[in-house]
C-alpha cells in the first residue's frame, strides 16, 4: 500500500467524467488499497478515484461503521432533505453548507464485480451523493449555499 497524492481544486482532472470499470485487475485492487490508506491518513469520510488522479468510477466511503468500496455506483433512489456543513479533501481548509437528500440508495459492483446495494441516511447519504458527484467531475463548492468558508472561521461561529 502507498499513499497517493490528493488532487486539489484547480486541477482539471477533478472536472472530468470518469470511465466505468470493466474488470477488477490487480492494479485496481492496489488503487483501492491505496485510496483507503490515503483516506485514513487524511482523516476523511470518503474519497473518489479522480481525487488521486485516476479517472475510474470507484469511490470509497467510511463513516466509521464499515468501509465501503463502490465500483460503477449509481444512485437509484433518494428521499428527504438535509442541510449541513460539507467539506472535501480536494478543497482543504474549506467548508460550506450543502443541501442533500437525507436518504440515498445506491447500486454498485463490489471487488468481485458482483452487484450490490447500499442504503444510507444522514452522513452516509451525504457521503454517497458527494463522492458520486466526483465521478461526473462535480465538486460540492458549486452547491454551497452562501459562501464557502474557512474551517477555522466556521469553528469559531459554532463556539460562539
Ligand atoms: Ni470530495
Amino acid at each position: 500500500m502507498a499513499l497517493r497524492q490528493i488532487r486539489e481544486i484547480g486541477d482539471e482532472i477533478l472536472l472530468k467524467e470518469c470511465r466505468e470499470v470493466k474488470e477488477v485487475t490487480p492494479r485496481v485492487r492496489e488503487l483501492i488499497d491505496d485510496m483507503f490508506e490515503t483516506l485514513y491518513e487524511a482523516n476523511g469520510v470518503g474519497l473518489a478515484a479522480p481525487q488521486v488522479g485516476v479517472l475510474k468510477r470507484i469511490v470509497i466511503i467510511d463513516c466509521g461503521d464499515d468501509p465501503h468500496v463502490l465500483i460503477n455506483p449509481k444512485i437509484v433512489e433518494t428521499s428527504g432533505e438535509q442541510t449541513g456543513t460539507e467539506g472535501c479533501l480536494s478543497v482543504p481548509g474549506k467548508a460550506g453548507l450543502v443541501t442533500r437528500p437525507n436518504y440515498a440508495k445506491v447500486v454498485y459492483y463490489d471487488e468481485n464485480m458482483e452487484q450490490q446495494e447500499l442504503e444510507g441516511t444522514e452522513l452516509l447519504a451525504r457521503a454517497i451523493c458527494h463522492e458520486l458527484d466526483h465521478l461526473d467531475g462535480k465538486l460540492y463548492v458549486d452547491l454551497v449555499e452562501g459562501e464557502l468558508k474557512d474551517v477555522e472561521e466556521l469553528e469559531e461561529e459554532e463556539s460562539e
